[in-house]
């Protein structure tokens, strides 16, 4: 399906609102997109280096038009790839789409804890939009808690619109963490410092807690809920982190060899690159879809020599000692020789 963007929105200085209309029918869509999941979208950085992202549909009228929430990383990276081509109108592929995180996951729990990290929050602001059409102002025995952390006020994205549901929706509340900025002043909904799961108060007991952002900070929400929470189903989407997902620059000094043992075929790759992004850029076909560790769809073993691998959310104990990787969360370091699986 090809989507072209109608109308951009700066919602902060590294963030836009990209609002798409579809070009051309496809089953992708058609088949009632839902707020929460990822689109995959397809891309050129100009090089002839094709290049895929996952993006979080934010919100959406069927057929009509379909919001994303882009955080430009700067130049080089391949989020100020895409956000340039939306601006310039031109029509992005998109090749699939995952995620099963929608309102469909959490309309009937009386509890739900949301926590963000950063442009995490593009999943819950989705669900919290779902909410509101479905509760609108009013949700006796329902309670959503959202609690964001972010750098400063100035880089949290539709903050006038969660401002207006935490004063005005009995069934919301949010809390922002700022890390990054002294504040003189704590309010009931903006304090200073880290999340901190094991002192912070969280209204009641949540049924379902749904955790969003790099994999780290994932990770540690992850444990922290289940301990002070362990009755809560967890729901976790998580993406690599940014600087080594993102940077589309190539340097000489970063090149190493990788060998796809069955197929006989030597390539060069970026250190600075996901092992899937390189296999991807030398049109080497591997099964993807989340690019956040979560899907496993995109696994490979490997045979010798060294992959550096941040934490995901699908390998077991056993994968892990066979050697198992994941593409999107691994980034060669050493030359290597691996199969995909
Ligand atoms: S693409 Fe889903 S785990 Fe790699």
């Amino acid at each position: 399906m090809k989507l072209v963007c109608e109308e951009a929105s700066l919602l902060t200085a590294r963030m836009k609102s990209f609002r798409l209309m579809p070009v051309s029918d496809t089953d992708i869509m058609a088949d009632n997109a839902l707020p929460g999941e990822y689109f995959v979208f397809n891309f050129d950085n100009g090089d002839n280096n094709s290049l895929q992202r996952c993006y979080t549909l934010v919100s959406a009228e069927q057929g009509k038009f379909y919001e994303f929430i882009i955080e430009d990383r700067g130049a080089g990276s391949a989020s100020n790839v895409i956000s340039r081509l939306l601006q310039q109108r031109k029509e992005v592929n998109i090749s699939g789409r995952g995620g099963n995180i929608t309102f469909n996951t959490i309309k009937n729990k009386k509890n739900v804890l949301l926590i963000a990290g950063g442009v995490g929050i593009t999943l819950p602001m989705a669900l919290i939009r779902e909410c509101f059409k479905s509760y609108g102002y009013s949700a006796p025995g329902v309670f959503v808690q959202l609690i964001l952390s972010c750098h400063d006020l100035g880089s949290v994205p539709c903050l006038n619109e969660l401002l207006d549901l935490h004063t005005q929706c009995g069934w919301f509340s949010m809390r922002i963490h700022v890390t990054r900025v002294r504040l003189d002043k704590s309010s009931d909904f903006v304090r200073a410092g880290r999340i901190d799961l094991s002192i912070d108060e969280i209204k009641g007991v949540p049924e379902s807690a749904i955790v969003c952002g790099g994999a780290d900070f994932a990770q540690s929400m992850v444990t922290a809920v289940s301990t002070r929470f362990p009755q809560a189903l967890i729901a976790v989407e998580a993406f690599s982190s940014g600087r080594s997902l993102d940077h589309i620059v190539e340097s000489d000094t970063h090149k190493k060899e990788i060998t796809l043992k069955s197929m006989g075929k030597v390539i060069s790759v970026d250190s600075g690159l996901t092992v899937l992004d390189n296999l991807i850029s030398h049109n080497v076909s591997i099964r993807n879809m989340c690019r956040s560790g979560i899907c496993g769809s995109c696994k490979f073993r490997l045979h010798s020599g060294e992959v550096r691998s941040e934490p995901d959310f699908c390998l077991s104990a056993k994968d892990k000692s066979e050697k198992i990787h994941l593409a999107c969360c691994s980034f060669p370091s050493e030359n290597a020789v691996i199969d995909i699986i």
